[in-house]
């Protein structure tokens, strides 16, 4: 039975085009593995923190020197490691906002992202350590960016893979939905994306 973690970012619930995107992903898992059990966590109900000075002191301090303030300050980022160390696979749904994710998946990441226990250093350079993970993003645009002039402006799908792969998450699915601001592509945008899942 494999262990899925949906990660949420859009608030808009059911109008959302990531999360029906995401959901689609889901369903073609369970088809292959109808045990599949799904974890979902809405970053946008209880949003993680932005990382401030009480977060990073407990992020840099060992645990045994943890006082009560410390632990509450870690306790966001130690659940969410938890959550992606349990997954073997990980859906995220990604809307683009302002050419990059929503500030809620970007704070995620920044609690996921933790030298000595998701990534450490070595004398070959970083190394990930959450391994043996599958990921699939189900990103979500206004505009095109698979091809033409603004293919440089997508900074969702560089940057998730990016930092998925510096935790060690190398196997990453890219599953687009675009369009959904220009007139001839909006009302079939869900349906393209959704016939060109590859599991
Ligand atoms: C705050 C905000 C910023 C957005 N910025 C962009 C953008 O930079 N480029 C783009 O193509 N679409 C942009 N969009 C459109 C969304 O990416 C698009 O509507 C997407 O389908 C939203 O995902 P959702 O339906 O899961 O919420 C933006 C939408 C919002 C609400």
């Amino acid at each position: 039975m494999s262990r899925i973690l949906n990660i949420i970012s859009s608030p808009r619930g059911e109008a959302s085009n990531s999360i029906k995107l995401a959901n689609a992903i889901i369903d073609e898992l369970k088809e292959k593995d109808s045990a599949a059990a799904v974890h979902v966590r809405d970053l946008t109900k209880g949003p993680f923190p932005y990382l401030e000075e009480v977060h990073l002191n407990a992020f840099f301090s060992p645990v045994d020197n943890h006082t009560d303030g410390d632990k509450e300050a870690i306790r966001h980022s130690n659940e969410a490691v938890k959550e992606i160390m349990d997954a073997d696979v990980i859906v995220i749904g990604a809307p683009m906002y302002n050419f990059s994710i929503p500030a809620v998946l970007k704070s995620w990441f920044d609690h996921i992202t933790r030298a000595g226990i998701t990534f450490k250093y070595t004398a070959e350079g970083p190394q990930g350590l959450v391994t043996g993970k599958k990921a699939y993003i189900a990103v979500t645009t206004g505009g095109v960016y698979s091809s033409g002039d603004a293919v440089a402006y997508d900074f969702v799908t560089p940057y998730i893979k990016t930092i998925l792969g510096f935790i060690g998450i190398t196997d990453v699915t890219i599953v687009r939905a675009e369009g959904f601001a220009v007139a001839d592509l909006q009302a079939t945008a869900l349906d393209k994306a959704i016939d060109s899942i590859v599991l």
